[in-house]
């Protein structure tokens, strides 16, 4: 996609952040170390930084969310922002109002970045293409497409359990078909050299030309879990499954459901992640998420730092990099 340029200014600094496709390592390096360098502000007694004193960030999300939305907030406030959250679902394109529209009215509101999560693939893209000079877009999830900042999390999260990502076997199991994580994840473990990357699903919840984006395929969860170092659960995604791509949930589990027993197939310190929300007892055993190889509470954390890092890169081009 040629609009995915638009994420980068004339020194090849990030703009907006609407996909990882479109990035390269040099900047997905440098949101890895500035988010490493966030993770103290969290231990302070005063959580704040002043990098986006004086700014307004308006979080427009218009599809429900816990985790995006919550640790979007924190980091804005933990930067200094003025914050405006808005649930759009219960406000004006529910009556009928454009995205456009909605965008020039909040314009007009002088808001410096939006960060927006809309059911619609491309709808980031569509808002970045059309705010004025020095307005940032930042993509909390666009329909099936692209969840940059997720993915990023993620990499901060495999980075920081084990280190180098050349040497690594990662696999990512489920709705593949219905992600914009997993879409986002599979570039950006491509672009950080990952030795080895497998999606394990039943082929209805796999896209069609998925080997094309640098994977290799399993229908078989036992097999495709052998000696892997991650392995990132996903959830079924119905209210985006349209007519019946699945037997049952029992079913599911019987053949998809990560439990202690097949989690023995990895490599003995292999880490299980998920991005939320997870089903119990339909993609991930529960002792298999309370148990000591989950790290996924950490990456709800590492979410914040994450956001943090993105969104002052964004705000130190701007001003000279002082970020
Ligand atoms: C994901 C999303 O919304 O794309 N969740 C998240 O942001 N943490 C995944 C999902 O909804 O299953």
């Amino acid at each position: 996609m040629s609009t995915n340029n638009i994420q980068l200014d004339e020194n090849g600094k990030l703009r907006h952040f609407l996909s990882i496709e479109g990035l390269d390592q040099t900047i997905l390096t440098e949101i890895l170390d500035t988010a490493e360098s966030f993770t103290s502000v969290a231990d302070r007694t005063i959580k704040k930084v002043p990098i986006l004193r004086g700014k307004t960030v308006a979080n427009l999300f218009f599809e429900a969310s816990t985790r995006t939305r919550s640790t979007f907030e924190l980091a804005e406030q933990r930067l200094s922002a003025d914050i405006l959250s808005l649930n759009v679902d219960t406000s004006a394109t529910s009556k009928g109002e454009s995205l456009l529209d909605t965008l020039q009215n909040l314009e007009a509101m002088q808001i410096d970045m939006f960060v927006i999560r809309h059911q619609d693939s491309g709808s980031a893209h569509f808002f970045a293409q059309h705010v004025r000079p020095g307005v940032s877009v930042l993509n909390a999830g666009d329909g099936q497409h692209e969840h940059p900042t997720q993915a990023m999390l993620d990499m901060y999260t495999i980075r920081h359990y084990k280190k180098d990502f050349t040497g690594l076997r990662v696999a990512i199991v489920g709705d593949i078909m219905h992600s914009r994580v997993a879409r986002s994840q599979i570039h950006a473990l491509n672009l950080m050299n990952t030795a080895e990357i497998r999606v394990i699903a039943p082929r209805t919840l796999l896209p069609v030309g998925v080997e094309s984006l640098g994977v290799s395929v399993y229908d078989d969860l036992e097999q495709g879990l052998t000696d892997v170092d991650v392995v990132i659960m996903l959830r079924l995604q119905k209210e985006r499954m349209r007519g019946a791509l699945l037997p049952s949930e029992k079913e599911y589990f019987r053949q998809y459901g990560l439990s202690q027993e097949r989690l023995q197939r990895a490599k003995p310190d292999a880490i299980v992640m998920h991005p939320g929300p997870a089903n119990r007892g339909v993609e991930i055993e529960s002792s298999v998420m309370d148990g000591k190889q989950s790290v996924i509470l950490q990456q709800v954390s590492f979410g914040i730092s994450v956001r943090m890092a993105v969104m002052s890169m964004i705000v130190g081009r701007q001003s000279g990099g002082e970020a």
